[in-house]
């Protein structure tokens, strides 16, 4: 089951991750993809694109087509990228038929809590890579640099004002996962509620990432991309070889 903020409280998503916030990442995304991929009309596809926040500054250099399994998700991503082509599906086991010069998948990479639903949305950017081309996984945490933390934020949208803390736990580090826990107070016009949100994330060893990301065949390096607040940021940057 999808949490509510992407599906029945989607109107309320660009609240909790504004666009505005993704320029610095993904310019730093759009570096690394630059030191492998040159040429003009290059093609990119972002599995798990949720409200198309990266695609918005992404589409400035590449031909984006967008995967999530969200309707609510892309019809936020269709508002703010006409231009680009929305497909409903599901990470693990779309198949486009054909391949891209680049494959993109972002926070999204979390909701795979096994290393089973890791594994298949590892193969399904393989093959949608061109030989020569480049994936790019780049997941909150590691289990190596996680950290547990709590923040507090607001935000206001129109008539609708958004007050939350945002709690990160690990309440088994023995296992696959961790928690996101959302603590919302909502406003809309004089309505006031309060509203939990869970989600339960995907949280795994570096040296599992590269297992599986070389087993099916990619050239794999670890890229340290620190931010404020995510000192510890690496991304995997991953060639598939020419054949
Ligand atoms: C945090 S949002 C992504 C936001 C995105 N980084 C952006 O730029 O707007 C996570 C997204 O992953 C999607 N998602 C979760 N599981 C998925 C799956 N198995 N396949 C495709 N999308 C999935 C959710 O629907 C949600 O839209």
């Amino acid at each position: 089951m999808l949490p509510r903020i992407y599906s029945d409280l989607v109107e309320w998503y660009p609240m909790l991750d504004p666009v505005e916030d993704h320029a610095d990442e993904v310019a730093v995304f759009l570096a690394a993809f630059d030191q492998k991929l040159v040429g003009r009309n290059l093609t990119l596809l972002e599995l798990g694109s949720g409200a198309g926040n990266n695609a918005f500054y992404l589409k400035q250099r590449f031909k984006c087509s967008l995967v999530d399994l969200s309707s609510a998700m892309l019809d936020l991503s269709r508002r703010q990228n006409p231009e680009c082509t929305h497909i409903e599906s599901d990470m693990r086991t779309v198949r486009l038929g054909r391949t891209f010069d680049a494959v993109f998948v972002h926070d999204a990479i979390c909701h795979m809590t096994t290393k089973d639903d890791l594994e298949a949305a590892i193969q399904t950017a393989w093959e949608h890579t061109r030989p020569g081309g480049v994936a790019l996984f780049a997941p909150d945490h590691v289990k190596e640099t996680f950290k547990e933390g709590k923040t507090t934020q607001s935000a206001s949208l129109g008539d609708r004002r958004m007050e939350w803390t945002e709690q990160t736990v690990d309440p088994d580090s023995d296992d696959s996962t961790y928690n996101v826990e959302f603590d919302f107070v909502m406003r809309h016009g004089a309505e006031t509620w309060d509203l939990e949100d869970r989600f339960v994330l995907g949280l795994f060893p570096r040296n599992t990432w590269m297992r599986l990301l070389e087993d099916v065949g990619f050239k794999v390096k670890v890229q340290h991309c620190p931010f404020e607040g995510f000192e510890s940021y690496e991304v995997f940057v991953c060639s598939r070889p020419q054949e």
